[in-house]
């Protein structure tokens, strides 16, 4: 039985040092899930996140102004056009949030919202 050359161990290392790398770095930053509101819906309009994991949740307007609001998570902002908002959340209770759009954005408003699974 031959042993595997050194040509090949070392590009094959260089890729698991890479990998142990990267998630070493990846593991200490919340997950980022881009959100985007628009006359009246936010997309997407269903997120899962686990229990007692940090999110950030990157909010944007393409048009008017935007409430995101649900408050058993800790949830308060205004989306404004042309910036960008990030709601950082971590939650504690399992269940089907329902986030709402508080702030008067036209006719559809009042049906303007999204859920949060948090498993
Ligand atoms: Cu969007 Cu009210």
């Amino acid at each position: 039985m031959s042993r595997p050359s050194l040509k090949w161990c070392l590009p094959a290392l260089a890729l698991v040092i890479l990998a142990v790398i990267s998630s070493a770095s990846r593991a200490g930053e919340p997950q980022v899930i881009e959100i985007s509101a628009r006359r009246f819906e936010f997309v997407p309009s269903r997120i899962t996140v686990r229990r007692g994991e940090t999110v950030t949740l990157r909010l944007r307007s393409q048009d008017v102004a935007h409430g995101f609001y649900m408050k058993p998570l800790g949830i308060d902002a205004t989306i404004e056009p042309g910036k960008s908002i990030d709601v950082t959340l971590t939650p504690k209770v399992p269940g089907s949030y329902t986030v709402i759009c508080d702030h008067f954005c036209g006719a559809g408003h009042g049906n303007m919202h999204m859920e949060i699974i948090v498993e």
